[in-house]
């Protein structure tokens, strides 16, 4: 018994849950997802599986994502970064809806299938369907030889390492950094993005790593913010543009491992419905970095103010004006939007993270949960 709990705790590396070292160990798996791929004072950025397939992929006419989970909100990421960076019309797909709804699927559409574990059923069926249907598929899988990896035409690995815990986290940023490296690689192969912009862009992925590290920060701000919020009822989790994807994200962590019920919804869209659930009992969770739609979210900040929602903001370190309104503050480094993401998901990580703890929930296996779904 004692050998085994100290086995467990070598395995964690000396943190309490593998969801919390998984969570630390961003900043270091994100540098193996560049490796071999990146090279920013180059100006390169390469994927075999990429390269491999160049001529199909510029000539897309659509991509379509089909994923599930966090997975699925990778995907959604990744749909503003194509669509920015290449102009290529982006479809996100949940897989086990797409599998079902005779969906359309052309011969040039190039399907991109996300999945940390390469095994989810639903996931699988969708790769199967677009093949039948003569689409091309690239797999984005963190289980080096899983079925999806071996079921797509090439792909490229997230490298993230084993993903213990069943709440994806590092998989979801790595997942994110390798479908930017496709974008930014494409996006300069098209021409629909300026050489400045690949090339500062370049540059700011190979800082991401320390600005995780700097994000990790956070750690005691959110297990403060954790001890007021663990017996919430409900929470709300808003954002925009790119962090639309991050507030459902986020709204996923806290619901699969605190059981808290949780909801993400773009920030504007807060006026046609959901805004008559805000009161002094529900918290809502706003990413508001300046970069990206700021001025429109400080107003949705204070319409939700007044209303006496308790607020807690993810805001750009030296943020002023949302502190005003803000009953919490929790301070990020300063990305482009483009970025924010990779950054703006990881003190939800972390908040996720220590209400579950202080809750007594089984922060690594959640109940009613697998980390893998290999059934319908
Ligand atoms: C995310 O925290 C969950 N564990 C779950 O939604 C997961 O993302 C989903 O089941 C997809 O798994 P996959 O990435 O292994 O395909």
């Amino acid at each position: 018994q004692e050998l085994q709990m100290n086995l467990e705790q070598i395995e964690k590396g000396g943190y309490d849950h593998f969801m919390l070292k998984e969570i630390y160990e961003q900043p270091s798996v994100i540098k193996d997802t560049y490796r071999g791929r990146l090279h920013a004072n180059e100006g390169i950025v390469q994927m075999a599986g990429v390269e491999d397939n160049l001529e199909k992929f510029l000539n897309a006419k659509r991509i379509l994502v089909v994923a599930c989970g966090t997975s699925w909100h990778a995907g959604l990421v990744a749909e503003y970064i194509f669509e920015e960076f290449t102009r290529i019309p982006v479809e996100v797909e949940y897989a086990s809806e797409f599998r079902y709804r005779n969906p359309i699927i052309n011969k040039d559409d190039i399907v991109i299938a996300i999945s940390q574990s390469g095994e989810t059923a639903d996931t699988m069926a969708a790769i199967k369907l677009a093949k039948e249907n003569g689409a091309f598929v690239f797999g984005v899988c963190n289980v080096v030889g899983s079925s999806i990896s071996r079921e797509s035409h090439a792909g490229a690995y997230t490298h993230a390492g084993p993903e213990i815990g069943v709440a994806s986290t590092k998989a979801f940023t790595t997942q994110i950094t390798v479908l930017t490296m496709i974008a930014l690689r494409l996006g300069k192969a098209k021409g629909t993005l300026s050489n400045s912009d690949f090339h500062a862009y370049l540059q700011e992925l190979e800082l991401i790593p320390e600005k995780v590290a700097e994000a990790l920060e956070t750690n005691d701000r959110a297990k403060e913010i954790a001890a007021a919020f663990k017996d919430a009822p409900n929470c709300l989790y808003l954002g925009r543009g790119y962090n639309f994807p991050v507030a459902l994200e986020g709204a996923l962590k806290l619901k699969e491992i605190s059981y808290i019920h949780a909801e993400g919804y773009p920030a504007a869209e807060m006026k046609h419905g959901p805004i008559a659930l805000i009161d002094e009992h529900m918290p809502v969770i706003v990413i508001a970095p300046k970069q990206g739609h700021y001025d429109k979210i400080v107003s949705n900040i204070q319409e939700i103010k007044s209303r006496s929602g308790k607020i807690i903001a993810v805001v750009t370190k030296g943020d002023t004006q949302v502190r005003e309104l803000a009953d919490y503050v929790i301070e990020i480094p300063e990305t482009s939007d483009a970025l924010s993401p990779l950054i703006t998901t990881i003190p939800l990580q972390l908040l996720s993270y220590y209400i579950a703890v202080m809750r007594g929930c089984n922060v690594d296996q959640p109940r009613n949960l697998a980390k893998s779904v290999t059934v319908e």
